[in-house]
Protein backbone atom coordinates (compact mmCIF):
# COMPACT_ATOMS: atom_id res chain seq x y z
CA UNK A 1 0.00 0.00 0.00
CA UNK A 2 2.62 2.71 1.13
CA UNK A 3 4.73 1.17 -1.80
CA UNK A 4 2.27 2.16 -4.23
CA UNK A 5 1.52 5.51 -2.76
CA UNK A 6 5.22 6.10 -2.84
CA UNK A 7 5.20 4.84 -6.83
CA UNK A 8 2.64 7.13 -7.97
CA UNK A 9 4.36 10.43 -6.04
CA UNK A 10 7.38 9.65 -7.90
CA UNK A 11 5.49 9.15 -10.96
CA UNK A 12 3.76 12.32 -10.89
CA UNK A 13 7.20 14.22 -9.39
CA UNK A 14 8.40 12.65 -13.03
CA UNK A 15 5.75 13.70 -15.19
CA UNK A 16 5.54 17.08 -13.81
CA UNK A 17 9.03 17.77 -14.32
CA UNK A 18 8.98 16.63 -18.19
CA UNK A 19 6.22 18.67 -18.31
CA UNK A 20 8.24 21.45 -16.91
CA UNK A 21 11.49 21.00 -18.93
CA UNK A 22 9.20 20.76 -22.37
CA UNK A 23 7.46 24.15 -20.91
CA UNK A 24 10.58 25.85 -20.40
CA UNK A 25 12.14 24.58 -23.28
CA UNK A 26 9.85 26.24 -25.35
CA UNK A 27 9.20 29.21 -23.20
CA UNK A 28 6.00 30.40 -21.95
CA UNK A 29 5.46 31.89 -25.49
CA UNK A 30 2.02 31.95 -26.45
CA UNK A 31 3.45 30.95 -30.11
CA UNK A 32 4.36 27.31 -31.25
CA UNK A 33 2.30 23.96 -30.68
CA UNK A 34 1.86 22.76 -27.57
CA UNK A 35 4.06 19.83 -26.78
CA UNK A 36 2.11 16.10 -26.33
CA UNK A 37 2.74 16.32 -23.31
CA UNK A 38 1.05 19.57 -22.49
CA UNK A 39 -2.00 18.19 -24.56
CA UNK A 40 -2.61 15.30 -23.25
CA UNK A 41 -2.59 16.84 -19.69
CA UNK A 42 -5.03 19.46 -21.15
CA UNK A 43 -7.46 16.50 -22.65
CA UNK A 44 -7.10 14.46 -19.59
CA UNK A 45 -8.04 17.42 -17.65
CA UNK A 46 -11.40 18.30 -19.73
CA UNK A 47 -12.06 14.68 -19.30
CA UNK A 48 -12.50 14.58 -15.72
CA UNK A 49 -14.37 18.73 -15.31
CA UNK A 50 -16.71 16.84 -17.79
CA UNK A 51 -18.85 14.38 -15.76
CA UNK A 52 -19.97 11.00 -17.55
CA UNK A 53 -23.57 12.50 -17.55
CA UNK A 54 -23.05 15.18 -19.74
CA UNK A 55 -20.77 13.51 -21.88
CA UNK A 56 -23.43 10.93 -22.43
CA UNK A 57 -26.21 13.54 -23.20
CA UNK A 58 -28.00 12.83 -26.71
CA UNK A 59 -27.99 16.00 -29.14
CA UNK A 60 -31.72 17.11 -29.55
CA UNK A 61 -32.23 18.83 -32.81
CA UNK A 62 -32.91 17.09 -35.50
CA UNK A 63 -30.01 16.29 -38.00
CA UNK A 64 -32.22 18.62 -40.81
CA UNK A 65 -30.83 20.99 -43.26
CA UNK A 66 -33.01 23.66 -41.11
CA UNK A 67 -30.56 22.86 -38.28
CA UNK A 68 -27.32 23.12 -39.91
CA UNK A 69 -28.34 26.22 -42.34
CA UNK A 70 -29.01 27.96 -38.68
CA UNK A 71 -25.49 26.44 -37.14
CA UNK A 72 -23.83 28.09 -40.54
CA UNK A 73 -24.69 30.92 -40.17
CA UNK A 74 -24.12 31.24 -36.53
CA UNK A 75 -20.40 29.39 -37.37
CA UNK A 76 -19.77 31.92 -39.87
CA UNK A 77 -20.67 34.80 -37.73
CA UNK A 78 -19.09 33.91 -33.92
CA UNK A 79 -16.82 30.71 -34.55
CA UNK A 80 -15.22 31.33 -38.21
CA UNK A 81 -12.91 34.01 -36.54
CA UNK A 82 -10.72 31.90 -35.12
CA UNK A 83 -11.89 28.29 -36.59
CA UNK A 84 -12.25 28.87 -40.34
CA UNK A 85 -15.50 28.16 -42.12
CA UNK A 86 -13.95 24.61 -42.76
CA UNK A 87 -12.81 24.20 -39.20
CA UNK A 88 -9.21 23.79 -40.01
CA UNK A 89 -8.25 26.77 -37.32
CA UNK A 90 -6.32 28.11 -40.43
CA UNK A 91 -6.96 32.18 -39.41
CA UNK A 92 -4.85 34.62 -37.91
CA UNK A 93 -6.35 34.77 -34.94
CA UNK A 94 -6.93 30.70 -34.69
CA UNK A 95 -3.04 29.96 -35.20
CA UNK A 96 -1.75 32.40 -32.87
CA UNK A 97 -3.75 31.33 -30.14
CA UNK A 98 -2.35 29.05 -27.53
CA UNK A 99 -3.13 26.59 -27.69
CA UNK A 100 -3.87 26.97 -31.33
CA UNK A 101 -7.48 26.62 -32.58
CA UNK A 102 -7.61 22.78 -33.77
CA UNK A 103 -8.56 21.32 -36.94
CA UNK A 104 -11.70 20.14 -35.60
CA UNK A 105 -12.24 17.60 -38.73
CA UNK A 106 -9.62 15.44 -37.76
CA UNK A 107 -10.78 12.35 -35.42
CA UNK A 108 -8.92 14.45 -32.16
CA UNK A 109 -12.43 17.07 -32.22
CA UNK A 110 -14.77 14.08 -33.93
CA UNK A 111 -14.02 11.35 -31.46
CA UNK A 112 -15.26 13.86 -28.95
CA UNK A 113 -19.15 12.68 -27.66
CA UNK A 114 -21.87 15.28 -28.12
CA UNK A 115 -22.23 15.91 -24.85
CA UNK A 116 -18.61 17.14 -24.64
CA UNK A 117 -18.81 19.34 -27.40
CA UNK A 118 -21.95 21.05 -25.95
CA UNK A 119 -20.06 21.35 -23.16
CA UNK A 120 -17.04 23.31 -24.26
CA UNK A 121 -19.36 25.34 -26.43
CA UNK A 122 -21.29 26.61 -23.63
CA UNK A 123 -18.82 26.74 -21.31
CA UNK A 124 -15.29 27.25 -23.10
CA UNK A 125 -12.06 25.76 -22.14
CA UNK A 126 -10.84 27.64 -19.72
CA UNK A 127 -6.83 28.88 -19.95
CA UNK A 128 -7.13 28.42 -23.63
CA UNK A 129 -8.68 31.15 -26.40
CA UNK A 130 -11.83 29.27 -26.37
CA UNK A 131 -15.03 31.40 -24.52
CA UNK A 132 -17.76 29.84 -23.24
CA UNK A 133 -21.08 30.88 -25.57
CA UNK A 134 -23.82 29.70 -23.08
CA UNK A 135 -25.95 32.23 -20.66
CA UNK A 136 -27.95 29.45 -19.85
CA UNK A 137 -31.38 30.25 -21.90
CA UNK A 138 -33.00 27.68 -24.14
CA UNK A 139 -32.07 29.67 -27.44
CA UNK A 140 -28.20 29.51 -26.43
CA UNK A 141 -28.56 25.49 -25.72
CA UNK A 142 -30.50 25.28 -28.43
CA UNK A 143 -28.03 27.35 -30.59
CA UNK A 144 -25.74 25.05 -29.01
CA UNK A 145 -26.69 22.09 -29.95
CA UNK A 146 -27.03 23.13 -33.79
CA UNK A 147 -23.62 23.99 -33.85
CA UNK A 148 -23.01 20.22 -32.64
CA UNK A 149 -24.51 19.29 -35.50
CA UNK A 150 -22.29 21.27 -37.83
CA UNK A 151 -19.34 20.44 -35.87
CA UNK A 152 -20.55 16.67 -37.23
CA UNK A 153 -20.63 18.27 -40.61
CA UNK A 154 -17.60 20.06 -40.75
CA UNK A 155 -15.87 17.10 -42.70
CA UNK A 156 -17.87 17.34 -45.14
CA UNK A 157 -18.59 21.08 -45.74
CA UNK A 158 -18.96 21.67 -49.20
CA UNK A 159 -17.29 24.49 -51.59
CA UNK A 160 -21.02 26.14 -51.84
CA UNK A 161 -21.30 26.16 -48.24
CA UNK A 162 -17.90 28.33 -47.66
CA UNK A 163 -19.18 30.38 -50.46
CA UNK A 164 -22.33 31.32 -48.53
CA UNK A 165 -20.33 31.59 -44.87
CA UNK A 166 -17.70 33.72 -46.92
CA UNK A 167 -20.49 36.11 -47.33
CA UNK A 168 -21.45 36.04 -43.65
CA UNK A 169 -18.36 36.36 -41.84
CA UNK A 170 -18.43 39.61 -39.72
CA UNK A 171 -16.29 42.22 -41.52
CA UNK A 172 -15.30 46.14 -40.93
CA UNK A 173 -17.81 48.23 -42.06
CA UNK A 174 -15.21 49.78 -45.00
CA UNK A 175 -14.21 46.52 -45.61
CA UNK A 176 -18.15 45.19 -46.63
CA UNK A 177 -18.69 48.37 -48.36
CA UNK A 178 -15.61 47.64 -50.60
CA UNK A 179 -16.93 44.31 -51.30
CA UNK A 180 -21.03 45.41 -51.95
CA UNK A 181 -19.40 48.57 -54.35
CA UNK A 182 -17.45 45.00 -56.22
CA UNK A 183 -20.83 42.72 -56.43
CA UNK A 184 -22.57 45.52 -57.78
CA UNK A 185 -19.93 46.21 -60.21
CA UNK A 186 -19.95 42.80 -61.61
CA UNK A 187 -23.33 41.83 -61.87
CA UNK A 188 -24.57 45.46 -62.95
CA UNK A 189 -26.11 47.95 -61.06
CA UNK A 190 -29.41 46.92 -60.32
CA UNK A 191 -28.48 43.88 -58.14
CA UNK A 192 -29.44 43.88 -54.73
CA UNK A 193 -27.61 42.10 -51.96
CA UNK A 194 -29.44 40.60 -50.01
CA UNK A 195 -27.43 38.27 -47.90
CA UNK A 196 -27.66 41.00 -45.50
CA UNK A 197 -27.04 38.75 -42.19
CA UNK A 198 -28.43 39.75 -38.60
CA UNK A 199 -27.96 37.17 -36.55
CA UNK A 200 -26.94 37.19 -32.82
CA UNK A 201 -26.24 34.58 -30.49
CA UNK A 202 -28.31 35.04 -27.60
C1 LIG B 1 -11.32 33.67 -29.93
C2 LIG B 1 -11.14 32.45 -30.66
C3 LIG B 1 -12.25 31.42 -30.67
C4 LIG B 1 -13.57 31.61 -31.00
C5 LIG B 1 -14.26 32.89 -31.44
C6 LIG B 1 -14.20 30.30 -30.88
N1 LIG B 1 -13.28 29.37 -30.49
FE1 LIG B 1 -13.62 27.37 -30.22
N2 LIG B 1 -11.70 27.11 -29.66
C7 LIG B 1 -10.73 28.08 -29.66
C8 LIG B 1 -9.48 27.49 -29.21
C9 LIG B 1 -8.16 28.22 -29.05
C10 LIG B 1 -9.75 26.14 -28.95
C11 LIG B 1 -8.77 25.09 -28.46
C12 LIG B 1 -8.86 24.96 -26.96
C13 LIG B 1 -8.05 23.78 -26.45
O1 LIG B 1 -6.98 23.54 -26.98
O2 LIG B 1 -8.52 23.11 -25.56
C14 LIG B 1 -11.14 25.94 -29.25
C15 LIG B 1 -11.78 24.71 -29.11
C16 LIG B 1 -13.08 24.48 -29.46
C17 LIG B 1 -13.74 23.20 -29.35
C18 LIG B 1 -13.09 21.92 -28.83
C19 LIG B 1 -12.40 21.22 -29.96
C20 LIG B 1 -11.43 20.17 -29.50
O3 LIG B 1 -11.11 19.27 -30.29
O4 LIG B 1 -10.96 20.25 -28.38
C21 LIG B 1 -15.01 23.35 -29.79
C22 LIG B 1 -16.08 22.28 -29.89
C23 LIG B 1 -15.16 24.74 -30.19
N3 LIG B 1 -13.98 25.40 -29.97
C24 LIG B 1 -16.31 25.28 -30.71
C25 LIG B 1 -16.47 26.63 -30.98
C26 LIG B 1 -17.73 27.21 -31.44
C27 LIG B 1 -18.98 26.43 -31.76
C28 LIG B 1 -17.52 28.56 -31.54
C29 LIG B 1 -18.52 29.64 -31.94
C30 LIG B 1 -19.76 29.69 -31.19
C31 LIG B 1 -16.13 28.81 -31.16
N4 LIG B 1 -15.53 27.62 -30.83
C32 LIG B 1 -15.54 30.07 -31.15
C33 LIG B 1 -10.89 29.41 -30.00
C34 LIG B 1 -12.08 30.00 -30.37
Amino acid sequence: MKRAGIAIVVLGVAAGSVAFLKLSAGGFSARGKPTAVEAFIARTARRIAVSGEVRSLRNPVPDTAETLADARAHWADHCAGCHANNGSGETEMGRSLYPPAPDMRRTETQDLSDGELFFVIENGVRLTGMPGWGNGSKKSVEDSWKLVRFIRHLPKVSEQEEREMQKMNPRTPAELQEELDEEKFLKGDDANVQEQHSHTHH
